[in-house]
């Protein structure tokens, strides 16, 4: 079955099975197939988060469950629940459009709700986890459905409990997140602020701020209908006070963020990756966006593997100039 579709890189690999569900039901149906018990399995979203680099001897299970509702409201906030297979940004287009806040700065960002407690989505100054909720999830050794409040997922930047002790032990069903009917917009991303200030947009709606984050992505990051790609390839890297002042001592000019509640500094490995001359780098068809160097990109037929190998390389070449190691964010299969 072939994941080119099904993966925003646009890799050309294949599964030995595919199935996908759109329910509980087809999920416990699936659970006492024959074929779930005796072959691999590897639960599928959005497919906007992943490198293949080959083709998969198991069953993938897209998981397409539906379905947007409103499960208790109050005067000032509203719990909205969607299902794992939900679109996030049709998501976060419903969410606008009834005038709830919390998750606009988030908007366009590519994959599916399910995905997004993961690894903590967040772009332009917000995370999911400042407003989420709770999601359920099924434990896929008791096949019951469990809940999980913002603490029992341990978020950080780019990080969750599901990326690290409950990785291959859950799958993702529904995520609640509380969103506020009095809208208290997050506009301090210089480009927000950009962006307003040259439409002359003093009062920001959600709707503004959304159209504002809608106009950045799309002039920086590639469209993954264009362009296969993956979003940052990497994270920003964190360093101790020491390192972090040793760094902006030789490069005076680096871009910097306090990380809250520590000392460390985290800085945008787009900016060293520019620094070290990758920006707009094509080998073949795998190559560095020339917008934005933290997105490696696939202009056509690139293999995984050789995304993979330039990967590589840019990690030794930011290793040897400035002495730092990059993590990647994306998750290689
Ligand atoms: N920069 C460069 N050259 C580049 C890219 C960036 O010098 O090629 C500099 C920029 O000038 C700026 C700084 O680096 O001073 C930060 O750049 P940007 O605002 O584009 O954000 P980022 O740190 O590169 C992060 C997220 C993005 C998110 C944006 C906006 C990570 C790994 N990435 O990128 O998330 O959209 O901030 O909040 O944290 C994703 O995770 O897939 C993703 C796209």
């Amino acid at each position: 079955y072939s994941l080119q579709s099904l993966n925003t890189f646009g890799i050309e690999a294949k599964a030995k099975y595919f199935v996908e569900i759109r329910s509980i039901e087809q999920y416990r149906a699936l659970l006492n197939s024959g074929l779930y018990a005796h072959i691999p399995h590897i639960f599928w979203g959005g497919g906007s988060n992943v490198l293949l680099t080959g083709d998969l001897n198991a069953l993938v299970v897209k998981v397409a469950i539906d379905g947007i509702e409103v499960i208790k409201e109050d005067d000032q906030h509203v719990w909205v629940r969607a299902g794992a297979g939900v679109v996030w940004h049709d998501f976060v287009q419903y969410t606008v459009s009834h005038h709830w806040a919390g998750i606009e700065n988030l908007s366009l960002i590519p994959g599916t709700v399910g995905a997004a407690p993961m690894q903590n989505i967040g772009a332009y100054g917000v995370e999911i986890k400042d407003t989420f909720d709770h999601l359920q999830a099924f434990n896929l050794s008791s096949h019951n459905l469990e809940t999980f409040d913002a603490e029992a997922c341990l978020f950080g930047y780019r990080e969750s409990y599901f990326k690290h002790e409950g990785k291959g032990k859950y799958v993702i069903a529904y995520v609640c997140f509380k969103l506020s009917k009095v809208a208290n917009v997050k506009t301090s991303y210089g480009a927000i602020q950009e962006v307003l200030l040259a439409k002359s947009i003093t009062q920001p709606s959600i709707q503004d701020v959304s159209n504002a984050v809608i106009e950045i992505r799309q002039s920086k990051l590639p469209d993954p209908k264009d362009i296969g790609n993956s979003g940052s390839f990497f994270k920003n890297p964190t360093l101790d006070k020491n390192r972090a002042a040793e760094l902006m001592e030789k490069y005076p000019q680096i871009p910097h963020y306090p990380v809250v509640g520590s000392t460390d500094i985290k800085f945008p490995a787009g900016w060293l990756i520019e620094q070290a001359g990758w920006k707009g780098f094509k080998d073949g068809d795998a190559g560095v966006h020339a917008k934005q160097a933290l997105v490696l990109v696939n202009y056509g037929h690139a293999a995984g593997k050789q995304i993979l190998t330039l990967s590589e390389k840019i990690k030794e070449s930011i290793l040897s100039k400035f002495g730092v190691q990059l993590e990647t964010e994306v998750n290689i299969l």
